[in-house]
């Protein structure tokens, strides 16, 4: 395996398991970009887009986190990254998203319609959402409660880490598949079930606080959280709590021929959540 990826949002949950497992393929460079990463990429800086599509003809792209229109940053990138001749993205999306949709929707939509060869991840909630620098993480570590409007919704959380290797498999492979690619746990959990877990392998109480969704908004308003952010959040939950994410997906053993970790594996591996 030959070439030059390019992976953006190096150093987050998702990019630096996408690093860690393309440095396995004996050949490739790979180019670890982000604002703190070994190369620096900022989306705010247009003076660190050129340096790092030298050259690069596949990428790993992470649009701008929490932006509500990614686009204005992402549009022009692209642009560059096809005249650059980057010939593959693998692009991080969400299971909540579809094509199309305000934001990542709107991302997926541009790298499917610019390169040749594409892949869209749409992952469900990722486990290190209780153990990272999330907002339910932090109320766990702060209060050991966490407080949701999912009802008895189901999520399959699955690990950063299998998604990262996916990403890589989708990166090195010798075929592009061109397609959406939803990936999941192995079972789909309550939140309920999840602080079950989480308690019994950590030997301490973690509880969650279910709320009415009419009630979701106001409470994390009052948390500190700004008014259009909190209804984009409680608009995730009312999904969970329909019952339209539950849906576990056998894409990553497909892929990759391993297994997605399941919730009490990954906690029971601090070490290794993140690398
Ligand atoms: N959490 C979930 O349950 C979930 C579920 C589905 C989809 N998603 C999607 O996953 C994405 C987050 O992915 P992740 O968890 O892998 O990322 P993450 O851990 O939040 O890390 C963000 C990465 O982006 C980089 N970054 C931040 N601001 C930047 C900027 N201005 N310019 C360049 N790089 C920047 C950060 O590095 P530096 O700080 O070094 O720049 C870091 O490497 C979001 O789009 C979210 O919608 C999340």
């Amino acid at each position: 395996m030959s070439g030059t990826v390019l992976v953006l949002g190096a150093t987050g949950n998702t990019g630096s398991a996408v690093v860690e497992a393309l440095r396995r393929s004996p050949g490739l460079a790979v180019r670890a970009a982000s604002r703190r990463g070994h190369l620096r990429f900022d989306w705010a800086d247009r003076s660190t887009w050129n340096d790092v599509l030298d050259g690069v003809d596949r990428m790993y792209l992470v649009a701008p986190i929490g932006d509500p229109d990614p686009m204005a940053a992402v549009g022009p990138f692209l642009e560059r990254a096809a005249a650059a001749g980057v010939r593959r993205v693998v692009s991080l999306s969400s299971s909540a998203v579809a094509f199309g949709d305000p934001g990542l929707g709107e991302v997926a939509a541009a790298v499917r319609d610019a390169f040749p060869e594409w892949e869209i991840l749409r992952p469900s909630w990722f486990m290190q959402n209780f153990t990272g620098a999330h907002p339910v993480a932090e109320s766990i570590r702060t209060t050991g409660e966490f407080v949701t409007a999912t009802g008895t919704g189901r999520l399959p959380f699955i690990d950063a880490r299998d998604i990262g290797r996916t990403a890589a498999h989708l990166l090195v492979a010798p075929e592009a598949r061109c397609g959406e690619h939803l990936l999941t746990g192995p079972e789909a959990l309550t939140y309920d079930e999840a602080a079950e877990i989480m308690s019994r392998v950590e030997g301490r109480a973690v509880r969650h606080r279910a709320v009415a969704p009419d009630r979701f908004v106001d409470f994390l308003v009052s948390s500190g959280y700004d008014a259009a952010f909190a209804a984009v959040l409680a608009a995730l939950d009312s999904l969970v709590r329909d019952g339209g994410q539950a849906v576990v997906s056998d894409t990553v053993e497909r892929l990759t021929g391993t297994p997605p970790r399941g919730f009490a594996d990954y906690l029971r591996a601090p070490a290794a959540r993140h690398v």
